[in-house]
């Protein structure tokens, strides 16, 4: 029997390009009780591709990261279940993906587009909880757009396969990230099922938090853009629930995680590609910080990790004084 509360828990969102495993790492360090990779192609892993190997690599300090796979094929799906999923003991839980908005996947009948075929999804639900002892959730939307919301009746057949939690996200594959995320939607889908709901989207606050456990009776939340920048939210989250308060994140403290990240970024990856990614990185880190854009766009024009780091202890000697 597969344990099934999850108990208000704070996961982290998958995000492509973003949750690797060094933002992961530093998740988790924060609070985070479940990381996921980014989406992965179960046609890609099918084929062995090399690149797509890598993104279901997890480091041995990982203890909380798990796998997103997305898809429309069962056999495909079962296949990599058996073969390259179920083999990595360290994940305890399987994401599958039914809300991707962008056409590139989207145009396959992938991510979000799945829930304009409910009895696919039911394929897909039976195949993954056949097919791993592993726990299973399916991250959804509200459905295609505004006169197609079809969540509950994904959330029914997902809970009916034996899915063990759901992660709604309170936008419709139309409305991409635009508007604002339909918490009363969330409200709905939890009072609908017997399964747990984790509800995501628009929590950038403790007090975001608070309002979207409160207003929804969901069972757990999960950070994404809110934690891009921000993964001392995690903490925040945390401290508030155990003490009721919370602190504030100083300037210096940012830099500190900046610079952490980038050396953690180093042991994993290759120079110049780190050097890019955390340029991303440090325009979500830094944002609002004293004479910031002044940095980021000396940090966009560095090449040399050891110039970037001089910057960097500059500007937090800056802040400092
Ligand atoms: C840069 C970026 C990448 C994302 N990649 C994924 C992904 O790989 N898998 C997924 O299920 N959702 C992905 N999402 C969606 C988020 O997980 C989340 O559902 C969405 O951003 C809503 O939450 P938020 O309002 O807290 O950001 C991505 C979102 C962003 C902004």
């Amino acid at each position: 029997m597969k344990e099934q509360s999850i108990d208000k828990q704070i996961m982290l969102a998958p995000l492509a390009g973003v949750t690797d495993v060094s933002f992961r790492l530093i998740c988790e360090k924060y609070g985070a009780d479940k990381t996921f990779t980014e989406m992965v192609s179960c046609k890609a892993l099918y084929y062995d591709n090399k690149k797509t190997e890598d993104l279901i690599f997890i480091a041995d300090e990982e203890k909380h990261c798990n796998i997103q796979l997305f898809g429309s094929d069962p056999l495909v799906i079962k296949k990599v279940l058996k073969e390259k999923i179920n083999p990595i003991d360290k994940i305890t839980d399987i994401s599958f993906n039914m809300g991707c908005p962008v056409p590139k996947v989207t145009k396959n009948g992938e991510g979000s587009q799945l829930m304009a075929n409910p009895s696919l999804v039911r394929d897909i639900c039976e195949t993954l909880v056949e097919n791993t002892d592993k726990k299973v959730n399916i991250k959804f939307r509200l459905g295609l757009d505004e006169d197609y919301k079809n969540f509950v009746q994904i959330g029914k057949i997902a809970q009916n396969a034996g899915v063990d939690y759901a992660i709604l996200h309170g936008r419709t594959k139309k409305q991409m990230y635009t508007g604002k995320a339909d918490w009363t939607a969330i409200k709905e889908l939890k009072q609908a099922l017997d399964i747990p709901v984790i509800a995501n989207g628009d929590i950038f606050s403790v007090e975001d938090y608070i309002e979207i456990m409160e207003e929804t009776g969901a069972d757990g939340v999960m950070l994404a853009r809110g934690a891009m920048g921000n993964p001392f939210l995690f903490k925040q989250i945390k401290d508030y629930i155990k003490t009721g308060n919370y602190k504030k994140t100083r300037g210096i403290e940012i830099i500190d995680q900046v610079i952490e990240h980038y050396n953690l970024g180093l042991k994993y990856k290759r120079e110049d590609l780190v050097i890019t990614q955390m340029r991303k990185h440090i325009s979500w880190y830094t944002k609002g910080l004293k004479n910031s854009s002044k940095l980021r766009q000396e940090i966009n024009m560095l090449n040399d990790k050891d110039q970037i780091f001089d910057l960097l202890d500059k500007y937090r000697n800056s802040l400092e004084g």
